[in-house]
């Protein structure tokens, strides 16, 4: 039989990352077939779903009285059961049409330090959403997968993983984390922290979004050249006369309000080295330190980490996509990586 009939036949094997901001799906043989925010919107009093991904993202603030965009996790831990086994179910429909016999194997990447109950919760949301068998692995785990790092070779991988609501710093040795810290402060962190520095240097409130646009836009935590002339708009309403108003950030300024989570990610980074044994500090010295996760797209931050541990690090090829390509993969190569799952469940017949 050829290999495409047989393909039919048996389930896909899918990765699943769902994000505290961003939802990612991959295909075995496909790559990333889905990234768009973990947004359910739903009408209130029935729950009932009226849109899922970006569309729902569109709605956050807009929406008129009986429904409201939601997002499902927070910290990467389900915070709602229902909306999450709804956004998993659409994300398994984004895979296409189930097979003839099986249903699709998906790997779950979860945060590092979650409870037993946290786990079940998601190994059961994604049986419910239409799994045939679901497997956990640590979003680390599966970042340095994803980044390329030979993660079951008996030597020391170091990985940072900045995501929205959490950082993961962590060792990774025999497809397990050797050592590692989770802290949490993210991308969203930064975002908090325009939002207050704006509110009191200009007595300005703005929008978490517009924050985030600033951020990706001006934020650097190095001075570049040519930076003076390097400003945006921020829009939001007076403080004082409660009006809509617009002032002008320069990038200084913006580099400057993030100073707090970026120190408290950097004191994590040293951390962990400090606590690492010795024979994998200098495996690590010997390779490259990745940085995975929308927040390490921040300008200069692999530069920063590398000035201050002295070490070589890297930024991956595809940031965001990293943990969903590693959670993949270890369906694509079960030998040599199941000692990177964590926990398994099949659907009952
Ligand atoms: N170019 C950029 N510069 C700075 N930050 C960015 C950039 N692009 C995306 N981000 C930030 O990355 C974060 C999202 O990253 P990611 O998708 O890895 O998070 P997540 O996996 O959903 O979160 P978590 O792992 O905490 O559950 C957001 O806070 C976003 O603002
Ligand atoms: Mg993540």
């Amino acid at each position: 039989m050829s290999r495409n009939v047989l393909n039919r036949w048996f389930g896909k094997d899918l990765g699943l990352d769902l994000g505290t901001v961003n939802s990612l799906l991959y295909e075995k043989n496909k790559g990333i077939v889905f990234r768009e925010p973990s947004v359910v919107a739903v009408k209130k009093n029935t729950n009932q779903v009226i849109a899922l991904g970006e569309e729902a993202r569109q709605m956050i603030g807009r929406t008129p009285g009986e429904i409201v965009a939601l997002r499902p996790l927070r910290e990467g831990v389900i915070a709602n059961y229902e909306l999450t086994k709804e956004l998993i179910r659409y994300l398994l429909k984004k895979a296409g049409k189930p097979r003839i016999f099986a249903k699709p194997r998906v790997v779950v990447s979860i945060p590092t330090g979650i409870t037993g109950v946290e786990r079940r919760a998601v190994l059961d949301a994604t049986l419910s959403a239409g799994a045939g068998e679901a497997f956990l692995i640590e979003e680390p785990v599966a970042a340095a997968i994803g980044a390329g790092l030979p993660v079951h070779e008996p030597i020391g991988n170091m990985v940072i993983n900045i995501g929205g609501g959490t950082t993961d710093v962590a060792v990774i040795s025999l497809g397990g984390v050797v050592y590692g810290l989770s802290v949490r402060v993210g991308g969203e962190t930064m975002d908090d922290s325009i939002v207050r520095f704006i509110r009191k240097q200009y007595n300005l409130s703005i929008g978490e979004r517009m924050a985030e646009e600033i951020k990706i836009e001006l934020g650097s935590v190095y001075p570049v050249p040519g930076e003076e002339e390097q400003v945006g708009e921020a829009r939001g309403r007076d403080q004082v006369t409660g009006l809509p108003k617009n002032i002008m950030i320069g990038a200084a300024e913006v580099r400057d309000a993030m100073k707090e989570p970026i120190n408290s990610l950097l004191n994590a980074v040293r951390q962990v080295v400090e606590r690492t044994p010795p024979e994998l500090v200098a495996d690590i010295m010997n390779q490259e330190i990745v940085m995975t996760g929308g927040g390490a797209l921040l300008k200069g931050f692999d530069r920063l980490v590398a000035e201050e541990l002295n070490m070589k690090v890297k930024l991956a090829e595809d940031p965001m996509g990293c943990v969903v390509i590693g959670a993949g993969k270890t369906l694509e190569n079960l030998d040599l990586l199941k000692r990177a799952l964590v926990g398994a469940k099949k659907a009952s017949r």
